[in-house]
């Protein structure tokens, strides 16, 4: 038995020696240290020798037993060292290689519009109005009735709402208006902010009209706000956004909560003032709603008409856009065709 133990030692260790690759290890392991392995088949004999037999063969068959382990475990490490240095070199990545091309989203003609003209009423003191005050699910109340159109007044038809079925009085704002009201009536003057925002109007869809769009509000209240103020503000703001050289003009008008109002037109950049179809032949387009605000709006927001005084004004971002960009059709913004969209 001395000499089979001696034997297994013998063959195993050059078995071990000739090993290449962890397979082989695994091989060996099987069959020299497994319970069916040649080991343990002596030790299964054990049972049949003299006591004192028994103890030294078994102690032999325990140290040839731990000796192959011994170098088993080290022929083991210096071989799966050499596997995964093979492995990392063939499987090595090339950073150097081109990349696969991925397209690159951009920002939208009226977002990036809409910055821009936030950007311009920063830098003249404006701030964005909070968006808890500027609601496009909104109750006819903030929308019309503190905005002072009396209940059944033809001006409400001025702008075809959109009534829902959540509640009667909940509609979809019809102009960012009702951020001047909820301001006011949240804060104390003096106020000074711009509302950029979505409002919705039931219209028929055309090249110049579609049944939502987008709008700057904006709101100056303060003591001794004068018409004054309005033009210069609005003045600068034009210059600003499209440079010295387009013609406006100011042109009274009207809205229930502004008095005295005005409407201020751009010539139209497509025809230049001749008539087209993008400026309904009149050779204008309107870009802003304005006015000094309402008496009767100060009063029902809170505040005292006899100490305050202010201004207020509307734009529509995509009429803006269109004429800096000479679109004529307003239905581009929003069919997503990203030929029209890269080119931004
Ligand atoms: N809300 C008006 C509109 O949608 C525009 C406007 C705003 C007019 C503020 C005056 C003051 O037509």
């Amino acid at each position: 038995m001395q000499q089979q133990l001696n034997k297994i030692l013998t063959e195993a260790t050059a078995d071990i020696e000739k090993a290449l690759s962890s397979d082989d290890i695994e091989e060996i392991k099987l069959k020299y240290l497994s319970r069916k392995g040649e080991l343990n088949s002596i030790k299964k004999n054990l049972k049949d020798l003299s006591d004192e037999d028994k103890r030294i063969v078994g102690a032999l068959a325990n140290e040839v037993a731990q000796n192959l382990e011994t170098s088993i475990k080290e022929k083991f490490d210096l071989i799966y060292r050499k596997e995964l240095d093979e492995k990392l070199q063939t499987e090595k990545i090339d950073i150097t290689l081109t990349g696969k091309f991925t397209p690159q989203g951009k920002v939208h003609p009226l977002t990036s519009t809409t910055n821009e003209i936030v950007a311009i009423f920063q830098s003249l003191g404006f701030s964005l109005v909070q968006s808890k005050n500027s609601p496009e699910v909104e109750t006819e109340h903030f929308n019309f009735d503190m905005l002072n159109f009396p209940a059944d007044h033809p001006a409400r038809d001025m702008q075809d709402t959109f009534y829902t079925k959540v509640a009667p009085n909940v509609i979809l704002r019809s102009q960012t208006s009702n951020a001047q009201v909820r301001e006011m009536e949240n804060n104390k003057p003096p106020l000074r902010v711009i509302a950029p925002g979505r409002v919705y109007r039931s219209e028929a869809v055309n090249a110049r009209k579609n049944n939502f769009f987008h709008q700057i509000e904006g709101l100056y209240v303060d003591k001794e706000i004068t018409f004054a103020d309005l033009k210069g503000v609005l003045n600068e703001f034009i210059r600003l956004y499209f440079g010295s050289s387009r013609v406006t003009r100011f042109r009274s008008s009207f809205f229930p909560f502004t008095e005295p109002s005005a409407e201020i037109d751009v010539q139209c950049i497509m025809c230049g003032g001749k008539g087209c179809r993008t400026c309904s032949n009149t050779g204008w387009l309107e870009i802003l709603g304005a006015g000094m605000v309402d008496v009767n709006v100060l009063k029902t927001s809170g505040i005292d008409p006899e100490v305050y005084t202010g201004f207020a004004f509307g734009m529509g971002v995509e009429r803006l856009t269109m004429l800096k960009y000479a679109i004529d059709d307003i239905r581009l913004f929003f069919n997503n065709d990203v030929r029209f969209l890269k080119q931004f």
